[in-house]
């Protein structure tokens, strides 16, 4: 059977790629959270540096085939075959990453996949200043940036009243302070979405304001 498609990602890929390219090490691992149908690693991963591997996951069991298949029709050797991992678990399935992408899923999940996608992150990401690239639709100031955000919302919540869009100030960047993350920047990206830019605070960061 042919691979599911997400056609959304064909249009956010190149906006997506240009921040990953700015904010990622030279060599290491990107762990990406809730990959879907994994075309954005199949896209991504040949167009970065030869010294980034990509990791591919996402926390349901169907979505692992379809990531693969991209995947290897990418002919990328640097996409690791994709791996479960739920968001929200006190355990994942990998144990070090030097950066972490995650897009499009705090807003289609509860709030305990955002509470677990940042836990996870301050126990997996390696050292200090490692980003968490998190793409999405978020509310800032705790109002929607576009009227199309605000009935896509709307249908999220119908859909589920767990699920909806995030409050970037309000929500999101005080749960990654409690992580140990501070929002280093915020990227407008195509279709009223954002890229906010995560990274692991240094010690003077998290434990004074003064040094
Ligand atoms: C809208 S899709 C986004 C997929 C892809 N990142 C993209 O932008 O096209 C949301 C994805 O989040 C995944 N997901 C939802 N809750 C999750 C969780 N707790 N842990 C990991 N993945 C989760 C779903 O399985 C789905 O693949």
């Amino acid at each position: 059977m042919a691979p599911r498609h997400a056609p959304a990602t064909a249009r956010n890929r190149e906006a997506i790629l240009e921040v990953l390219a700015a904010v990622l090490p030279e060599t290491g691992l990107l762990l990406e959270v809730a990959s879907g149908t994994g075309e954005h690693a199949a896209y991504m991963a040949p167009r970065l540096g030869g010294g980034i591997s990509w990791q591919p996951t996402d926390g349901s069991a169907e979505a692992l085939a379809d990531i693969d298949a991209h995947a290897r029709a990418s002919g990328c050797e640097r996409i690791r075959p994709a791996l479960r991992l739920d968001a929200s678990a006190d355990r994942w399935p990998v144990a070090r990453a030097d950066a972490i992408l995650c897009c499009n899923m705090i807003h289609i999940a509860p709030w305990s996949a955002a509470e677990g996608l940042f836990a996870g992150a301050a126990r997996v990401l390696a050292g200090d200043g490692a980003p968490l690239v998190l793409y999405g639709p978020f509310r800032r100031d705790g109002r929607h940036t576009a009227t199309s955000n605000a009935e896509f919302d709307a249908s999220l919540q119908a859909r589920d009243p767990a699920w909806g869009i995030r409050c970037l100030d309000q929500q999101v960047e005080p749960l990654a302070r409690r992580h140990g993350f501070h929002l280093a920047a915020v990227r407008p990206m195509p279709a009223n979405n954002l890229t906010a830019i995560f990274r692991v605070a240094g010690e003077c960061e998290s434990i004074s304001i003064t040094c």
